[in-house]
């Protein structure tokens, strides 16, 4: 079980909180604000009821707990992920990923979740500064892929991959910001992810699928672009290109019914035999069909 700590239980906080928890992780939400705390429970109620209400959440509650902490050192003193989602004001900032920094385990991720700041200011008070990555979720989080990622100078290929590897079992989707505008959604945008990720969701658990329903693609210019070259700047593998088991060779099947293209045909031959689920989000593996690359 992967441990997390979420700083700040403003509106994008407790959303990053819940959808850790409907994933399985345990999470605890640190706030300084005693109102903010207590009122948050009772949010999160409210999120637990909408995903029933669209039958996102078979259970009464998430399968991950969620704890609610009143001071900063319990909070991430177990944490494998930290995500700072606090006002956006870099000397407040500043000056919790510091402390932060002096109280979490030493190969612990801490993730700013800013919109406009510098990771490289963020961090700038913070020994090592490898660790440190930039994370912007999308709002309303339960319902969107997309995670922005924004690298400090000194973020290290290996604090990138854990993010990418934590995210990616959630089904989630990294992609770099290209140039200074961050990616905000329109309220039709967001409603045309929020939709077809359910009926994603409806497709996969049900029987019929269909292979050409994807979620759409983005028309935001710009932020569209390929996360290769980034990532291929801080690591020379082909990270996304290779199959996640064997590491070898090319991800060239998709499996079904998930449509996860995460490994190679050999490796998805393998977990099919043994009966594993899908690498990504373990759902039982029904197919699979190879992929050509032209
Ligand atoms: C604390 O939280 C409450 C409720 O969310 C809010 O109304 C209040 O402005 C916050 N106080 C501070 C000092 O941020
Ligand atoms: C996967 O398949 C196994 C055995 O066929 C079954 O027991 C299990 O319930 C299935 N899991 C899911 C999530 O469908
Ligand atoms: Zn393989
Ligand atoms: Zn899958």
């Amino acid at each position: 079980m992967v441990k997390l700590a979420v700083l700040g239980c403003g509106l994008m906080g407790l959303k990053i909180a819940g959808a850790f928890a409907y994933h399985g992780h345990r999470v605890k939400v640190y706030d300084n604000n005693l109102s903010a705390l207590n009122s948050a429970f009772s949010r999160l109620e409210e999120d637990k009821k909408q995903l029933r209400d669209e039958g996102l959440l078979l259970h009464k509650s998430f399968i991950g707990q969620v704890l609610f902490m009143g001071r900063l050192e319990e909070t991430v003193n177990d944490a494998d992920f930290i995500f700072e989602a606090v006002i956006e004001d870099l000397e407040v900032k500043k000056d919790l990923i510091e402390r932060v920094s002096h109280l979490c385990k030493p190969d612990a991720v801490i993730a700013s979740n800013t919109l406009r700041l510098s990771i490289s200011d963020v961090a700038e008070r913070v020994i090592v500064k490898e660790r440190v990555i930039g994370l912007r979720f999308l709002f309303p989080v339960y319902y969107i892929p997309e995670v922005e990622i924004k690298l400090g100078s000194e973020t290290s290929a290996a604090t990138l991959e854990k993010v990418r590897v934590l995210l990616e079992r959630m089904g989630k989707t990294i992609f770099f910001r290209s140039g200074e505008e961050p990616l905000i959604l329109s309220e039709d945008q967001r409603e045309e992810r929020k939709n077809a990720r359910l009926e994603q969701i409806k497709i996969t658990s049900g029987v019929d699928f269909h292979l050409s329903n994807g979620i759409p693609t983005l028309s935001h210019k710009g932020n569209v672009a390929p996360v290769q070259d980034d990532i291929r700047r801080l690591n020379s593998v082909e990270i996304d290109h290779d199959c996640a088991i064997c590491l070898d060779r090319l991800r060239d099947c998709l499996l079904q019914p998930c449509h996860h293209m995460v490994t190679c045909y050999n490796c998805a031959s393998l977990l099919i035999n043994r009966r594993d689920g899908c690498p990504i989000c373990r759902q039982n593996i029904t197919e699979i069909i190879r992929v050509y690359h032209s």
